[in-house]
């Protein structure tokens, strides 16, 4: 695997690989890679001849009060990884190569609508932060195919609809959540948990699954929501939102939606965890 820390390097390897006649893979990621990132190079592959993989911890996409300054850097144990995986390029850019003139007054890139509530909501800027350097990436690598974790399932939603909004002709590949075997989704924020919080933090998919069969056979929205906040309150999780969403446009869901997905996040201590399950309800139910 060749690694590029420039936007002229990518250019020049991804336009060589055109001429080749190769199909171009995207994996946009933060590093700190685990088992669900390689899962993502792994399905690049599977859709793509030259996968790029990006490496880039985007300051536009966190909040002032966020883990920016200590989100794990690690890319040495990550290009060890990619090369395994067999990826064709890395690119890591630094902080000025993709801003060179700074933050302060850059385009941004705005999703409306998908954008709203849910994390939206709780982490304002962070979608428009991540539209924008995933534009950016798009622009650089030109990917036909870029692939995204359904684990963060509202910037999967941000992304169709940009892609599909700004015609951008890029494939947008979902790959489905990676757990570890007690179902916890695996995070690069889960290496903050200590032990106690790790062996709790599992509670969240098991109270996702339980919620959505008791959803899917007709039980009341409202007062199912909130057993389960109360219910991982009981566990000592702060809940930031547990909610019950249409599966593709993100809005509440009626009593007629039958495609849904339930979708929490909740601090355990200091650490913000999100998941989600997707499932149907069949009409009448
Ligand atoms: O999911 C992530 O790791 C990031 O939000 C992304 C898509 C790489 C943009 O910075």
């Amino acid at each position: 695997m060749k690694t590029v820390h420039s936007v002229r390097e990518l250019r020049a390897a991804v336009a060589a690989a055109r001429r080749q006649g190769l199909r171009i893979g995207l994996v946009p990621t933060m590093g700190n890679l685990h088992a669900g990132h390689i899962a993502l190079v792994e399905t690049a592959r599977r859709h793509a001849d030259f996968v790029v993989t990006s490496i880039f911890v985007n300051p536009l996409q966190f909040g002032p009060s966020e883990d920016l300054a200590t989100y794990p850097r690690t890319l040495a144990e990550d290009s060890r990884q990619l090369n395994e995986a067999h990826c064709d390029l890395l690119f890591a850019p630094a902080v000025a190569e993709m801003y060179p003139k700074g933050m302060d007054g850059l385009t941004r890139v705005n999703v409306p609508e998908v954008s709203e509530g849910l994390c939206g909501a709780r982490r304002p800027g962070h979608f428009e932060g991540v539209a924008t350097v995933v534009t950016k990436l798009f622009q650089m690598a030109q990917p036909d195919v870029a692939v995204f974790g359904e684990k963060d399932y509202q910037q999967l939603a941000v992304i169709r609809k940009l892609v599909q909004d700004l015609d951008m002709p890029i494939e947008i590949v979902a790959q489905p959540t990676v757990r570890a075997t007690d179902g916890l989704a695996l995070s690069s924020r889960n290496g903050y948990l200590d032990d106690g919080q790790r062996a709790s933090a599992p509670c969240l998919y098991s109270l996702l699954r339980r919620l959505a069969d008791q959803l899917a056979a007709g039980a009341a929205v409202e007062p199912t929501l909130a057993s389960g906040v109360a219910e991982l309150q009981a566990q000592g999780l702060r809940v930031d939102y547990l909610e019950l969403r249409e599966q593709l446009s993100l809005q509440p869901a009626g009593p007629a939606t039958t495609a849904l997905v339930l979708l929490v996040a909740a601090y355990l201590g200091q650490t913000r965890l999100i998941d989600n399950l997707s499932f149907r309800r069949r009409p009448g139910v």
